[in-house]
């Protein structure tokens, strides 16, 4: 079997950041909005990384409480560190075996990462496991499948056209269940019920290439850290034919577009 997640690096908070976080920070605004909760619940979050929609919960759901758990001992840290705040605690874990007790929680939620975890159902089921009677499980990942994310999705078409192995590697390939009919299906398959589902898009403006092409070389997730594991040569190849092709505006800047298939559900 081809192991096409080699390169995906969850380890360093700042290059995450970099590459990632500041278009997750974005997004989980905009998620936030969708669900519309009230405040005073009790949460939890699945693989938090390095804060993002932790700060967001925390700055404008007003929780009792945010439990975030993360496996990547070095994102915990940084998630530690951005969101020093004393109704969170960040807690290294896995998805699919949360170290919380059953029905303690009144929204589960997870930003980006379902596509990540092994065995999604029970990841979802864990989720179902430790919320209360009519609590929420909502979640959202990048619609890969779509070309959804159009700074990700150029960057392996460049890559692809220079190195075939690059196809299996492309997150477009490697996560086809990110779609709005199988994420339905999946949230479905656990028992949740009144299931709503969203696009939720941000813009994502570079403003040059320099600021585009600088994150992938920070090998922090699966594109940069294929573009990391590159020889020189074959990553300035990559880096000129990215160049070519991605459309600068008058001003130097790029501007693409990152959309999100998010769920909002019930547990009966
Ligand atoms: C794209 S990042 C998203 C991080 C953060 N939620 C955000 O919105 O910026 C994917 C995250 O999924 C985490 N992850 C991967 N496998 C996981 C698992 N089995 N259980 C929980 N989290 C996992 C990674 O460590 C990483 O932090």
């Amino acid at each position: 079997m081809k192991n096409t997640s080699r390169h995906d690096a969850w380890s360093a908070g700042d290059s995450y950041d970099a590459y990632m976080g500041r278009w997750s920070r974005l997004i989980a605004e905009r998620f936030l909005e969708w669900i519309d909760v009230r405040e005073g619940l009790d949460w939890l979050e699945i693989g938090c990384g390095t804060g993002a929609l932790s700060y967001s919960i925390l700055a404008r759901c007003d929780p009792a409480s945010l439990i975030a758990v993360e496996p990547s001992e070095g994102f915990v840290e940084a998630a530690r560190r951005n969101v020093p705040d004393q109704r969170a605690g960040f807690h290294v874990g896995d998805a699919e075996i949360l170290p919380i007790d059953d029905s303690s929680r009144d929204i589960a939620v997870s930003a980006l990462v379902l596509n990540f975890v092994l065995d999604k159902q029970k990841a979802l089921s864990e989720m179902v496991r430790v919320l209360r009677p009519g609590g929420a499980v909502a979640f959202y990942v990048w619609d890969y499948p779509g070309g959804g994310v159009e700074f990700m999705q150029s960057f392996w078409d460049a890559a692809a056209s220079l190195d075939p192995a690059a196809c299996d590697l492309a997150e477009d390939k490697r996560f086809p269940d990110c779609t709005q009919e199988r994420l339905i299906e999946l949230a479905d398959s656990v028992g949740l019920e009144e299931i709503k589902s969203a696009a939720i898009e941000v813009p994502t403006i570079f403003t040059d290439f320099e600021d585009y092409w600088h994150p992938f070389t920070l090998g922090a997730g699966p594109a940069p850290g294929y573009c990391l594991s590159l020889e020189s040569d074959a990553r300035q190849r990559l880096k000129k034919v990215l160049q070519d092709c991605l459309l600068q505006r008058a001003d130097g800047s790029i501007a693409l577009n990152a959309r999100a298939w998010a769920i909002n559900a019930e547990v009966p």
